[in-house]
């Protein structure tokens, strides 16, 4: 029966419920995420701290650890847990260094102990220590391929027999484009990289008959303050130019991405290693 303005019932009481929906509603069902628990390396600041929010905000209770490298990273540790509880869902947090294997294992323990479980795994403690190769000292070399590279061997291998046993469990690995494509300096940042994305490969088929998904995430320039803080302007503008959409990323692009990893819609994709880089590498 059409109304007064000549629209069929139907169609006026569709048009009724649409318009009374003025919140955003969500894209990607993550409804199979509510009550998990899981653990985001470096969760203090940049993209770390954003994954963490969006899990959070699907309902995970969220474990993060971070490098206590003075007062500023408390801060911003302190920061991110605030942000965290504002969610109403459970916080862990404390400094925990992913180059200390005995530590890792103990920080896992925990997490068990006090969140109940553990389900979901981000590998996405990071750092860079850019020279030339013939001018690069022994511990630049070690501490970013320790960090980037050790640091995700030792928390996978913490969090396996817990998921294996459940049969159940999504590790992402956050991996960069320099994994793939070079630039000149970062002989430490591609190789460690590189090796996390044959990492990633390896441990989607070890762990995959388990039910456990192994993905990463690639990301291109993404405005962190590690970023715009420590990369001159220049090279900004060149990564802006080399990317098809013309910009940076965010942090909260990256999350996006790792939320659909560890959701439901991604469940028959493991191994894979997804550019997030605004077209930096077509
Ligand atoms: P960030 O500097 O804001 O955060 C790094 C996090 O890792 C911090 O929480 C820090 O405490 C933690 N961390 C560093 N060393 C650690 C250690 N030994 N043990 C425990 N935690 C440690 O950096 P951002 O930019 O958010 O980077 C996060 C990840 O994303 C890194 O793996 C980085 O390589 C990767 N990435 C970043 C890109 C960017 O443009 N910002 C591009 C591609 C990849």
């Amino acid at each position: 029966m059409p109304d007064d303005r000549g629209i069929p019932g139907a169609v006026a009481a569709l048009l009724e419920r649409v318009s009374a929906e003025t919140q955003p509603q969500a894209l990607l069902d993550t409804t199979s995420l509510r009550g998990r628990t899981a653990i985001v390396t470096g969760g203090s600041s940049g993209i770390g701290r954003a994954v963490a929010l969006e899990l959070a905000r699907c309902g995970c209770n969220v474990a993060f650890c971070f490098l206590d490298s003075g007062a500023k990273a408390r801060l911003d540790a302190h920061e991110t847990a605030r942000l965290l509880r504002q969610t109403e869902t459970k916080v862990y947090f404390r400094s925990c260094d992913v180059r200390d294997s005995r530590d890792v294992r103990v920080f896992v323990g925990e997490v068990l102990r006090e969140m109940g479980g553990l389900h979901i795994l981000i590998n996405n403690a990071g750092v860079s220590r850019d020279r030339p190769l013939w001018k690069m000292e022994d511990h630049e070399w070690e501490s970013v391929v320790r960090t980037n590279l050790d640091g995700a061997f030792y928390f996978t291998r913490a969090v396996a027999p817990t998921m294996r046993a459940q049969e159940w469990g999504k590790i992402v690995n956050v991996a960069s484009v320099h994994g793939t494509r070079t630039v000149f300096g970062i002989s430490n940042y591609s190789a460690s990289k590189a090796g996390l994305i044959g990492f990633t490969k390896s441990s989607a088929l070890e762990l995959g008959p388990m039910n456990i998904n192994v993905n990463a995430v690639a990301p291109g320039y993404i405005r962190t303050t590690r970023l715009t803080e420590g990369v001159s302007p220049d090279v900004l503008d060149q990564a802006r130019e080399h990317s098809a959409l013309g910009r940076l990323g965010d942090p909260q692009d990256v999350a996006g991405v790792v939320l659909f990893l560890c959701s439901e819609a991604a469940r028959h994709m493991t191994g894979a290693v997804i550019p997030v880089d605004g077209g930096y590498l077509l």
